[in-house]
C-alpha cells in the first residue's frame, strides 16, 4: 500500500461516526404504522435541525441487474406511500419503467437514524404531476425543460442556449406544463428503522406489510 493510501485509512479512521449523545428509540411507545412512524422522526429530525431531511436515496436497478442510487427530494408520503419528482427521460424513470422495484434511504445524522423502504413505485396521475411541475419555482422549471438530464453535455453553450430558450418560453407560457415531468409514490412492503447508538447496541425496528395489505408486522432485528 502507498503512504498515500495509508493516509487516507487514517484519516478515515479518525473519523467519528454515531458519536454521542444520540436519542433512544422506545419500542415500547413506536407508532403502530411505518408512516405515522416516519412522521415522527421526520419531525424529530427537523427539531434537531438536520439539513434537507427530505433528502434520500433512490435505489433501482438497470436492464443488466446492475444497482443504480442517487439522491432525490421526498415530497409527500400519503396512503399511497412516499413521493418524488423526476423526468421521464431520466435514466432512473427508464429503470422504473421497466423496474419498479425500489428502495428508498434516508439517513439523518445528528440523531444516528436509518429508515429503509422498499416497495413498488407507481406513476401518479398526469393531473397530479402537472399539479407538482406548476407548483415549482421558475428557475426549477426553466431547469427541468432545459436539461437533457444525465446525457452527454459536449458543449456548455448548448446548455446556456436552452436555458435561455426555456426562459422565453415559460415567461410567454407561464401556464406550460412539461409533460415529461412525472410524480412517483413508492407503497412500502418493507420498512426499517435504525437508531444507531454510540456503543453499537443499536436498536432496529422492522415493519412488513401482510400479505393481504391488511395490516404492518412488527418485528425487532439484531443490531
Ligand atoms: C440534495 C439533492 C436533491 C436532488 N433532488 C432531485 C429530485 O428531486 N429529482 C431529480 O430528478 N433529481 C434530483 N437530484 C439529482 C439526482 O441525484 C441525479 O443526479 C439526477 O436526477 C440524475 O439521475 P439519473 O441519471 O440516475 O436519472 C438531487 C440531487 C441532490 C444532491
Amino acid at each position: 500500500m502507498t503512504s498515500e493510501n495509508t493516509d487516507l485509512k487514517e484519516k478515515l479512521r479518525q473519523i467519528p461516526s454515531l458519536k454521542a449523545p444520540l436519542p433512544d428509540m422506545n419500542l415500547e411507545m413506536f407508532p403502530d404504522t411505518p408512516h405515522q412512524a416516519f412522521s415522527l422522526w421526520l419531525d424529530e429530525a427537523l427539531k434537531a435541525g438536520i439539513r434537507e431531511p427530505h433528502a434520500m436515496t433512490l435505489s433501482t436497478t438497470d436492464e443488466n441487474g446492475w444497482p443504480d442510487a442517487r439522491i432525490l427530494i421526498l415530497k409527500n408520503v400519503d396512503a399511497r406511500g412516499w413521493h418524488f419528482a423526476i423526468k421521464a427521460e431520466s435514466p432512473k424513470a427508464r429503470q422504473i419503467a421497466a423496474k419498479p422495484n425500489v428502495a428508498l434511504t434516508f439517513y439523518w445524522p445528528i440523531l444516528g437514524r436509518q429508515i429503509r423502504l422498499r416497495g413498488l413505485a407507481t406513476l401518479l396521475s398526469a393531473e397530479e404531476c402537472a399539479a407538482d411541475y406548476l407548483e415549482r419555482p421558475q428557475h426549477s422549471r426553466v431547469s427541468a425543460l432545459a436539461s437533457q438530464q444525465s446525457t452527454e453535455l459536449s458543449d456548455t453553450t448548448e446548455l446556456d442556449r436552452n436555458l435561455v430558450k426555456a426562459e422565453v418560453f415559460l415567461a410567454a407560457n407561464p401556464d406550460y406544463i412539461a409533460r415529461d415531468w412525472q410524480v412517483y409514490a413508492v407503497a412500502p412492503t418493507v420498512v426499517e428503522f435504525w437508531q444507531g447508538a454510540s456503543d453499537r447496541n443499536h436498536k432496529r425496528l422492522c415493519f412488513t406489510l401482510s400479505e393481504d395489505h391488511s395490516k404492518w408486522d412488527r418485528v425487532r432485528l439484531w443490531p
